[in-house]
């Protein structure tokens, strides 16, 4: 099964965007970890990214889909912006009913208020913030152990 892994707004700047929050590590360097942390559990990771909120919602419903069909195990998530202001994402991850990591590399929660509140976690499975990249596999690791006990 795939694994869905989906960057929003800005994501696509990493690398070189505000390095001492994000660090150095590319868009790429991110979807290569992801497609090995994936591999390592016998899933595949379909990478994407978007800077439109609508695009993200229709690949949530794309999962949707494929996880009716058995063909999609989950959803990792990292909405950028959209996370604090999105009641759509948070409408489209409950309506799929798809397992769905919230990830954020940098700690939120030590950043501006702003980005304290999340429309995100409520309809999330879970949730990991301030680990860096590494973050996508933590992401990655608890989605195919929620597989497992799901008998997926
Ligand atoms: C982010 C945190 C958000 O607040 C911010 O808007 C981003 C990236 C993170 O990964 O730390 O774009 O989601």
């Amino acid at each position: 099964a795939d694994i869905l892994v989906l960057n929003g707004p800005n994501l696509n700047l990493l690398g070189t965007r505000e390095p001492t929050t994000y660090g150095s590590a590319t868009l790429a360097d991110v979807e290569a970890l992801c497609r090995e942390a994936a591999e390592a559990h016998g899933f595949s990771a379909d990478c994407r990214q978007s800077n439109h909120e609508g695009v993200l919602v229709d690949w949530i419903h794309d999962a949707g889909a494929g996880f009716a069909r058995g063909e999609v195990a989950g959803i990792v998530l990292n909405a950028g912006a959209y996370t604090h202001t999105s009641v759509a994402l948070h409408d489209a991850i409950k309506g799929v009913g798809v397992p769905t990591v919230e990830v954020h590399i940098s700690n939120v929660h030590a950043r501006e208020p702003f980005r304290h509140h999340s429309y995100l976690s409520p309809a999330a499975t879970g949730i990991v913030v301030g680990f860096g990249i590494a973050g996508y596999r933590l992401a990655i690791d608890g989605l195919a152990a929620k597989a497992l006990a799901d008998g997926r």
